[in-house]
């Protein structure tokens, strides 16, 4: 699998991600188990793991770092990438009251510092931003994210859910280059094409970041049939799947927008690679929006 670089000052990552945010769903969670999908990654070439402090209800880093712990020469094989600022209700918290975001320096810092130890690791490849905050004084958030990669926590640092006035403003106040923006794109959630996201990543030559890139399975339910119809068709003309041709579609844009991908199912993690082969002409990338926006462009 090629891989690419998410910035010019790094990281480089490969062209598709696994998330973890569902790893704690699945109904065996055993470390055997959580073992065999990172294999079952590594073995075709991806290499980029994403996660957030809050997945699994503050579990899921702490599952896979499991996995670092067994086998410590697994982390000179991947890149971690890990996001912080949503405080989540939750009973680990018993004494909050309301789900917020906090982009302070010392929530940030400290939440990074707990990633790096659920990890078992002493960097990250790239930390987020996880949801823009009302309350984010930019100056104070900027210098922390500076001062994670000074002091070699992370070697980058992004955003994820930001409109491009939060980036700009964040990068306003910053020395070190935001690396990416992880934003819902897929052909379901089309918003980014047109909002100036993915125009603000291509023109600070960050590639964005689609997560939930099958809109977290909602494009097989039956009220998509149309776009069913469209991905089957293509899916049987270039023999893969209809979600490798819903990855192509993001895959064939030229903002290089990087997949993250979320399935437990080590058969369908084991296909993803192919969904790089997967060739979608001009036509026919406006045949998947078209079915799945129910009308054709103006
Ligand atoms: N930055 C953010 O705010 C944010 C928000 C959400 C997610 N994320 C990241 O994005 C990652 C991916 O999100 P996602 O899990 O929603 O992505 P996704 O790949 O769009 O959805 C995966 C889900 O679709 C289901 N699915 C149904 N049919 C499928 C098929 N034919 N092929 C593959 N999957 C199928 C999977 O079920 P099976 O498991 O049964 O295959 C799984 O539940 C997360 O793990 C996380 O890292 C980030």
């Amino acid at each position: 699998m090629y891989r690419l670089s998410l910035h010019a000052q790094g990281p480089e990552i490969s062209r598709l991600v696994y998330g973890v945010w569902r790893i704690a769903d699945d109904p065996d969670t055993s470390d055997a188990h959580v073992r065999a999908k990172i294999d079952a990654c590594l073995e075709q070439g991806i290499s980029s793991f994403d996660h957030a402090d809050i997945y699994g209800d503050y579990s899921c880093e702490a599952l896979f770092g499991r996995a670092i712990a067994a086998d410590p020469a697994l982390r000179q094989r991947m890149e971690l990438i890990s996001k912080c600022d949503i405080a989540l209700m939750s009973m680990r918290y018993p004494k909050r009251r309301v789900k917020f975001y906090d982009t302070s320096a010392a929530y940030i810092t400290a939440q990074v510092e707990t990633s790096l130890r659920n990890l078992h690791t002493d960097y990250l490849d790239a930390v987020l931003i996880h949801r823009p905050d009302p309350l984010m004084d930019p100056q104070e958030t900027g210098a922390a994210l500076d001062a994670l990669i000074d002091d070699g926590k992370t070697r980058s640092v992004g955003v994820s859910n930001f409109m491009p006035w939060d980036t700009e403003l964040l990068q306003s106040a910053m020395r070190h280059p935001l690396v990416t923006n992880q934003i819902e794109i897929n052909p379901l959630e089309r918003s980014a094409f047109t909002d100036g996201r993915i125009a603000q990543a291509q023109r600070l030559k960050m590639a964005p970041m689609a997560w939930s890139p099958l809109a977290g399975g909602q494009l097989f339910a039956s009220e998509h049939a149309p776009l069913q119809e469209v991905l089957g068709r293509i899916a049987n003309e270039q023999s893969v799947q209809m979600s490798e041709v819903a990855i192509g579609w993001l895959l064939a844009h030229p903002a290089q927008i990087v997949p993250v991908l979320g399935t437990n199912n080590i058969d369908r993690i084991s296909r993803l690679h192919t969904a790089l082969a997967v060739q979608l002409d001009r036509e026919t990338w406006f045949e998947i929006w078209t079915a799945a926006a129910g009308q054709e462009v103006p």
